[in-house]
């Protein structure tokens, strides 16, 4: 099992924009066994292949209970979303302690293609709507953070800053 390194906000390559998958082949399978396991570990619902350093659009997601039901989308779209918006409580694994809420469209229909290259489309809501328009922002380069108010913000990263220096 190889894991990878999740970077941590404010890290600024958090911010790049991710190129789209052209090929699906056992090279972008392999990034999504190693993303897989990485978020699994963790432990974590999402993970943006973002978050990793791999700036290639690939997310996983568990959003179950049990924590077997593996979710893969590559080069996922919002195609629709609702109108009405919903407030759920966000954390990240990039920004490990900080739980805060963010609101966003309640559904979303997201069309991706899986990890053979099959094209497929979900209808959600709930957790995995709120978890997919998370991790498709991260693939967009935006952290949940920025959600929050300019003030929040420079807490965080006060915050995060400072833990990073007491590990050092
Ligand atoms: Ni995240």
């Amino acid at each position: 099992m190889a894991l990878l390194t999740i970077l941590k906000y404010p890290d600024p390559r958090l911010h790049t924009v991710a190129k789209p998958v052209a090929v699906v082949d056992d090279r972008v399978r392999s990034i999504v066994r190693q993303l897989a396991d990485t978020m699994y570990d963790a432990p974590g619902i999402g993970l943006a292949a973002t978050q990793c350093d791999i700036h290639e659009r690939i997310v996983v997601v568990d959003v179950s209970e049990t924590m077997n039901e593996l979710r893969v989308f590559i080069n996922p779209e919002i195609v629709q979303a609702s109108l009405d918006s919903k407030r759920w409580e966000e954390g990240c694994l990039s920004v490990p302690g900080v739980f805060d809420e963010v609101e966003r469209p309640d559904r979303v229909t997201v069309r991706a293609l899986d990890e053979f290259g099959q094209s497929f489309t979900v209808e959600a809501d709930g957790l995995l709507a709120v978890c997919l328009q998370h991790e498709l922002d991260h693939l967009n380069g935006r952290v949940f953070v920025q959600h929050l108010s300019r003030l929040k913000q420079t807490r965080i990263r006060g915050k995060l800053l400072k833990a990073e220096r007491e590990l050092v």
